[in-house]
């Protein structure tokens, strides 16, 4: 075990890591906004904006994201005619996939609200958009805080698949250091321990969220 060949090979994973971090801060921001618009339209009375809504859900999660990636950066060039940027390849396959799951939380914690809630506002003279907006909305967010932490920890791991189209994150810098050092083992720890650390913040920090909000 070759201890200062990982100590000097930090630096780089450390800076490999802070662009994992940055394109699943990214992807499940866009995710946030694509799911809370999909969620809604999955319970909307709209038919065409809830097939659609459905179609998207089943797509993004009956297909792996290893292939969606796939799809974005070697088969959408195809039909746009131009390449795509590893990066944004990266971040769109990665958003758009984060949207069906965070979608998936939304509507769960809107349809945990009990029914009534919505009978009620109605019963007020409220619309559906503004008994959604003021009652049901913020009772549901608190129960939606733990979901979503679970998908930030999922989303950084599973971001270690865009190494596949070359996208310089932390599992394609160990890739890289261990092609010029053959030191596979030293190497693929340290990249574990970084994730293991990184993963182990954000559960300690959605934890610290549960309990400041305190959903239950
Ligand atoms: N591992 C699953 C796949 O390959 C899910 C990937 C994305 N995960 C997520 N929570 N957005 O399709």
């Amino acid at each position: 075990m070759n201890f200062e060949l990982m100590a000097n090979s930090f630096p780089l994973l450390l800076a490999g890591a802070a662009i994992t971090v940055e394109i699943t801060a990214m992807s499940v921001t866009f995710g946030l906004l694509i799911g809370c618009m999909i969620g809604i339209a999955r319970l909307c009375s709209i038919k065409p904006l809830r097939y659609f809504a459905n179609v998207y859900v089943d797509f993004i999660r009956g297909t792996p994201l290893l292939v969606q990636i796939f799809l974005v950066y070697f088969a959408l060039p195809n039909i746009i005619g131009s390449r795509v940027d590893p990066f944004v390849a990266a971040i769109s396959a990665c958003s758009i996939n984060s949207g069906a799951y965070v979608a998936e939380i939304f509507r769960a914690g809107i349809q945990s609200i009990d029914k009534g809630q919505m009978e009620a506002g109605r019963s007020l003279g409220m619309t559906w958009a503004q008994t959604m907006r003021y009652i049901i909305m913020p009772q549901a967010f608190k129960r939606i805080i733990p979901p979503l932490g679970n998908e930030f920890i999922a989303m950084l791991k599973d971001s270690s698949l865009v190494s596949v189209i070359g996208f310089e994150e932390l599992t394609r810098r160990g890739q890289l250091i261990i092609a010029r050092t053959y030191a596979s083992f030293e190497i693929w720890m340290a990249v574990a321990i970084i994730y293991l650390i990184m993963t182990f913040a954000v559960a300690r920090f959605t934890g610290y969220l549960e309990r400041r909000f305190d959903t239950k």
